[in-house]
């Protein structure tokens, strides 16, 4: 893709990864693509805010040379170390050696790491301003969203944030403002996003939210390092990271299970009948036939979590155990939970599922609930009150 202006003097000059499926290793399906955003300002210091992923430098810097030529670069801000926004330097500073480089402390330490070279470093903290010409740029630290070294930009003359993985999608498209997408894919992407990446950090994001609120920064556009700008919206995702952040659930259940011969898939299809006449919102998945991250952002905005496995050389089917593993990590907030399934001559799935539950701040509302091979009528219908009462619990 070209150079796009973003604003007046700033460039997108980063590339479009329409082919990758699986980010960072196979723990986030990108099923349509993913971009990596750098922005290329023109000012009296030229100045390159971002950089992309390692396979995509050449992309950049053919981007870079529509506008100026790259040997021209004075600065460039490192906001976040991971490589798929920085793996492009080392061949970026070939163009220029001598360029100041201003990033975090933990930046400097992390980009010292990955990089060994020895490079002209400026360590930059919140509130630090450098001046471009007539233009400024801001520095908030913004550690853990999404590593210890991750930090802002924000260009004050053109109330342009740029805060590199936040706010950010896995999305690839030709048209790269909010305004020329599909809003509802768009959002979409946004959650699924935050729900597989920026859960664990919820309080952070709520702080740092409410930081940028105090600092009174205007906000007129936000340029994330991953996938669409937002140009129109720029409030709605702000307000919809707080949401997230705030765990904010709404009358939802996600019921996830698997099951060996059936009888745990009867009585998860019964449960969620129960679930339902109570008005509840639900989403069922059979794990071992569904993406784990489409599972993890459906629980986002869910109060209840309910899993369910046949019992397998007592425990559960280890699809389950692969979910419970990473729901764990994502450290979801402000949910209750419950656990069910079947057994044979040997229980210790649901056990175990409770176990899981339990450790990862999982209220347990109801005793789980087990049923020996194969579900009776009358099991059928202690299924759907069980349901039913999560349902009222909800
Ligand atoms: Fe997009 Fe944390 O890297």
């Amino acid at each position: 893709m070209p150079a796009i202006e973003i604003k007046k003097n700033v460039y997108w000059v980063g590339a479009t990864d329409w082919d990758i499926r699986n980010f960072h290793g196979p723990s986030y399906h990108t099923n349509k693509g993913t971009t990596y955003n750098a922005y290329l300002v023109i000012d009296e210091k030229i100045t390159l805010i971002d950089i992309v992923d390692v396979h995509f430098v050449d992309e950049m810097i053919e981007n870079i040379k529509q506008i100026i030529d790259p040997s021209k670069i004075d600065y460039v801000v490192v906001n976040h170390v991971e490589p798929d926004h920085s793996g492009g330097f080392p061949k970026l500073m070939e163009y220029i050696p001598n360029a100041k480089v201003f990033c975090s402390k933990n930046g400097k330490d992390a980009m010292k790491h990955h990089y060994f070279g020895d490079y002209e470093y400026e360590i930059v903290k919140t509130g630090d301003v450098i001046v471009l010409g007539e233009k400024t740029v801001k520095f908030i630290e913004a550690p853990m969203l999404h590593w210890p070294d991750s930090m802002f930009s924000y260009i004050e003359e053109l109330s342009l944030l740029m805060p590199n993985d936040a706010f950010g999608q896995h999305l690839a498209s030709s048209k790269i403002f909010d305004d020329e997408n599909d809003m509802c894919e768009v959002m979409e992407e946004a959650k699924k996003y935050y729900a597989n990446i920026l859960m664990p950090f919820s309080p952070l994001v709520v702080k740092k939210i409410e930081e940028i609120i105090k600092m009174e920064l205007k906000i007129e556009m936000i340029a994330p390092s991953h996938g669409i700008i937002w140009r129109s919206h720029p409030d709605k995702i702000i307000e919809k990271y707080m949401e997230w952040g705030q765990g904010k659930v709404k009358r939802k259940a996600v019921v996830v299970y698997d099951t060996m011969w059936n009888s745990t898939e009867r009585m998860a299809r019964k449960i969620v009948d129960g679930l339902i006449s109570e008005g509840v919102e639900v989403r069922l998945y059979k794990v071992s036939e569904s993406d784990m991250n489409n599972i993890i952002t459906e629980t986002l905005d869910s109060k209840a979590i309910l899993v369910a496995s046949s019992t397998i050389n007592n425990t559960m089917i280890p699809h389950l155990a692969h979910f419970l593993e990473e729901l764990m990590g994502l450290k979801p907030r402000n949910k209750i939970g419950a656990s069910f399934g079947s057994y044979g001559w040997g229980r210790g799935a649901v056990a175990n599922i409770e176990k899981k539950l339990k450790e990862t701040g999982i209220e347990l509302v109801k005793k789980g609930l087990e049923i020996k091979y194969v579900p009776t009528d009358e099991d059928l219908r202690n299924c759907f009150e069980y349901g039913k009462e999560i349902g009222k619990l909800i």
